[in-house]
């Protein structure tokens, strides 16, 4: 197929680029870099830059390259600065994503796989979590990416766009090519890798007093390439339906002092913690249940181990610390 991937330059974007490029689909990036970094851009696909809102520049990107399926990736995603400006997150996740829709509709492009998020559930009422459980978000950046499920349905029923919504946990780990680089950074394990590499002087550890094994947050980490090939299995099923999905690899999951530990034993460096206060807002467990994709499409986690998700982490960070270092030398 000839698909577009919205956002494909950030970080999980691109390797899902990879992937699509590896099942043989041609693939053209759409992204703004707002956020994205070009050297991230596989080089095999062909790039547009550009941002949702441009609908002429979209609808003309889906002629020029006879696009039969969109993957939708391009969005703001920290949570704490959706709190602050809801705004900036409606205008994105929401009115950009709706103007992808209508170029879509207008332009005859009837698939989308679209990236959803745990954040939608909110404070879960049970574990592991199911796509039919109650949805009740607890940030605006949530509402937008379940405001935007909403109207996929509306998309669905009225003009006929079938959609894969993917609500990820927490996506980890690095290809050879491309891995985590996120600014601010927010998500726990390049944090104490920064820390490892000395570019952090500490990893906050929000809360040790959670009802949990270690009394830290668990959590539930996916390898960035088994969430990218997800996609490509995604979007074999848009020809038949629409589904929801939960992408995260469930079993127990792992604490926050088991990825500290975990990467400490990898790196071999010291990493320093300091206990601070809970976050509001943060639930003690978020383990998805990912049941519905196993068995509807077949996709299994080929990389489920902490251990291997921190060292392809580690792997790209230190690869990409020796490649500045040569480019300054
Ligand atoms: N990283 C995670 O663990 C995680 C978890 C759940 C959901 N998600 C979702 O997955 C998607 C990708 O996340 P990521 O971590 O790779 O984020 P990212 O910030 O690295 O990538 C987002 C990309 O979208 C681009 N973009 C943003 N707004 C745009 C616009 N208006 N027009 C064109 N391009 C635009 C950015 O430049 C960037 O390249 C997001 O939708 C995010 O909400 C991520």
């Amino acid at each position: 197929m000839n698909i577009l991937v919205t956002g494909g330059a950030g970080y999980i974007g691109s390797v899902v680029v990879e992937e699509t490029l590896r099942a043989g689909h041609k693939t053209i990036v759409y992204d703004n870099l707002v956020k994205g970094h070009r050297e991230m851009i596989a080089p095999d696909a062909l790039f547009v830059e550009g941002d949702l809102l441009d609908r002429p520049l979209l609808e003309k990107t889906f002629v020029e390259n006879d696009i039969e399926a969109v993957i939708h990736m391009a969005a703001y995603s920290l949570v704490g600065e959706s709190v602050i400006d809801p705004a900036k997150y409606y205008m994105n996740n929401v009115v950009a994503g709706i103007s992808l829709l209508d170029a879509m509709r207008d332009g005859g492009v009837s698939k989308i796989v679209f990236s959803s998020t745990a954040a939608v559930y909110g404070e879960p009422e049970k574990q592991p979590i199911e796509e039919a459980d109650r949805t009740a978000p607890t940030n605006p950046y949530g509402d937008t990416k379940l405001a935007f499920e909403h109207a996929l349905k509306g998309y669905e029923r009225a003009y006929g766009i079938r959609y894969a919504s993917l609500r990820y946990f927490n996506a980890a780990g690095a290809s050879e090519r491309c891995g985590e680089m996120h600014d601010p950074e927010t998500h726990l394990i390049p944090i104490v890798l920064q820390a490892a590499d000395g570019q952090r002087e500490q990893v906050e550890i929000y809360g040790d007093d959670y009802p949990t094994r270690d009394g830290t947050c668990v959590r539930d980490y996916i390898h960035v390439i088994d969430l990218a090939r997800a996609h490509v299995k995604a979007l074999e099923i848009l020809g038949e339906r629409s589904a929801i999905f939960n992408l995260g690899c469930g079993g127990d999951g792992y604490t926050v002092n088991e990825v500290v530990e975990a990467a400490r034993k990898i790196t071999g460096r010291e990493i320093r913690t300091r206990v601070s206060e809970r976050r509001a807002g943060d639930p003690a467990v978020l383990i998805a249940s990912s049941d519905r994709i196993n068995s509807e499409l077949g996709w299994r986690p080929e990389f489920q181990d902490l251990e291997l998700i921190i060292e392809s982490a580690w792997k790209w960070m230190q690869n990409k610390s020796e490649n500045a270092a040569a480019k300054d030398a």
